[in-house]
């Protein structure tokens, strides 16, 4: 039995890349420190001049078929770099040359789940779940993350850095520690999960909690990478978006290339959207798949930039003070604003924003069909509902959510929504009374059969 690969096996295929400005087109090969544009100071992205072979896109000089075969085939294989749900992807990343450098976790190759009562409540038909909280460090997270940490190994980089709302510092932290590098972390000081920010200390980060919100750590750490040789692990850069653009692949490919109608993303700093955006314009490209789905934006009411923009018909993003109890999407300014309007314009895709108690809802539904997902994943069910009311989702249509976080993310949410204290004292305490029929709190109750057959009863009874 062969277990071990050999040397020659261990290689990666090559899938030469370069960086391109999205906004004046500049084209190089490495990037700042801050992964902004040497000429316009705009953001990056990666692309693959070396897929034309006489006027065909061929990855690898592999056609569509080719790839789908292989990819399908690397799933029996026992290499570390085929056991990952990103690498098995390679010929559409960017490539690592040397293959020690790859730091993987076997990320990706998450489940897609059917979310039959949820399908019920929104109105539509077939509804499911690509569920990226089911990652190794319990966020999509990952997916960019085993790229990104792997160039910045591959450049011989000790450290490695990035502003978070929780999931980006929990995953970065992991891969630096499993990639032996050191790892700086500035998360907003009190907004973020108790169970992310352990995530971060257990995987030995250096951890800062500043006075600050996500942008207000942005700003900071854009300076810091200036003046020290750390690399920058946020979605700007564009080796992350790569890795998050695998999520799309492997959906695309349980469904056997058949492309679902909608994809509903949760929006934030817009990595993900562009990410997943990029990857299925690259699929039909590539005569991988014949259609693209609608791809759809939804944002929190209080952290909404995107939405306004949209529907204020602005060419510039306007920074929102940004508010919401979904602290992973609690972001004013994002980043990667230009690359989402692209995605939405070429997808046809839709923006929506979602209230606090929306979100609340839609969140313990999703836990009702015994999947479970963080706040910030469950507006995408909230958008949806509204999609369809506003005839944009028809009930025929096949839709898909991006569950991006894990349940046990924010377990405080949670206890406190079924103890129905999460919108006390808020100006939401009135409407969250729609609530109560989803609120399932803790029964404390004597040490007695007869007792807990009684709640038992009782349980039943108000079924
Ligand atoms: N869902 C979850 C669970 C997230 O953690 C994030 C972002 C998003 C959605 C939004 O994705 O930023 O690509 O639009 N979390 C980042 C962080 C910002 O620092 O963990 P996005």
């Amino acid at each position: 039995m062969k277990v071990k690969p050999t040397a020659s096996e261990s290689q990666l295929e090559p899938a030469a890349s370069r960086l391109r400005c999205i906004s004046c087109g500049s084209v190089s090969d490495s990037a700042s420190q801050n992964f902004r544009c040497r000429r316009c100071g705009d953001l990056l992205e990666a692309f693959y001049p070396n897929w034309n072979i006489e006027g065909k896109l061929r990855p690898a000089g592999l056609d569509a078929a080719a790839l789908k075969s292989l990819w399908r085939a690397r799933r029996k294989s026992l290499l570390p770099i085929d056991q990952s749900g990103v690498w098995r992807f390679r010929e559409l990343l960017p490539s690592v040359t040397d293959s020690a450098s790859v730091i993987t976790l076997h990320e990706g190759n998450t489940p897609v789940y059917d979310l039959p009562s949820c399908a019920r409540s929104a109105g539509v038909d077939r509804l499911f779940a690509k569920h990226q909280g089911m990652n190794p460090t319990g966020s999509f997270k990952d997916t960019g993350m085993t790229v990104a940490a792997s160039f910045a190994k591959q450049g011989g980089f000790r450290w490695v850095a990035c502003a978070s709302t929780g999931n980006t510092s929990a995953s970065m932290a992991a891969y630096a520690a499993r990639g032996a590098m050191r790892s700086l972390v500035l998360i907003p000081e009190g907004k973020i999960s108790w169970g992310k920010l352990s995530q971060a200390l257990d995987y030995a980060a250096v951890t800062c909690q500043l006075r600050t919100d996500f942008d207000g750590c942005m700003g900071i750490l854009n300076e810091v990478v200036e003046r020290m040789p750390v690399y920058l692990l946020n979605s700007v850069n564009p080796y992350r978006v790569e890795g998050q653009k695998t999520a799309a692949i492997e959906l695309l490919e349980h469904f056997d290339w058949d492309v679902p109608d909608h994809v509903i993303v949760p929006g934030g700093n817009l990595g993900n959207s562009s990410a997943l955006g990029k990857a299925f314009l690259e699929m039909k490209d590539l005569g991988l798949t014949s259609r693209v789905p609608k791809l759809s934006i939804i944002q929190a009411e209080g952290a909404n930039p995107l939405v306004r923009l949209v529907r204020e018909g602005r060419k510039q993003l306007r920074a929102v003070e940004a508010e919401t109890m979904a602290t992973a999407i609690r972001i004013g300014n994002p980043a990667s604003w230009k690359k989402a309007l692209r995605i939405l314009e070429a997808t046809g895709g839709s923006v929506e924003e979602v209230s606090e108690v929306e979100i609340a809802q839609a969140k313990a539904e999703i836990g009702g069909d015994g999947i479970g997902c963080e706040p910030a994943s469950a507006v995408t069910l909230a958008g949806l509902k509204k999609l369809v009311k506003q005839g944009i989702v028809k009930p025929s249509e096949s839709v898909v959510l991006l569950l991006t976080g894990h349940l046990l993310k924010d377990p405080e949410f949670t206890l406190k929504f079924h103890r129905g204290d999460l919108f006390s004292g808020t100006q939401y305490a009135e409407d969250a009374k729609i609530l109560a029929p989803h609120q399932r709190a803790p029964i404390i109750v004597d040490a007695s059969v007869d007792t807990v057959m009684k709640t038992l009863e009782q349980a039943e009874k108000a079924e």
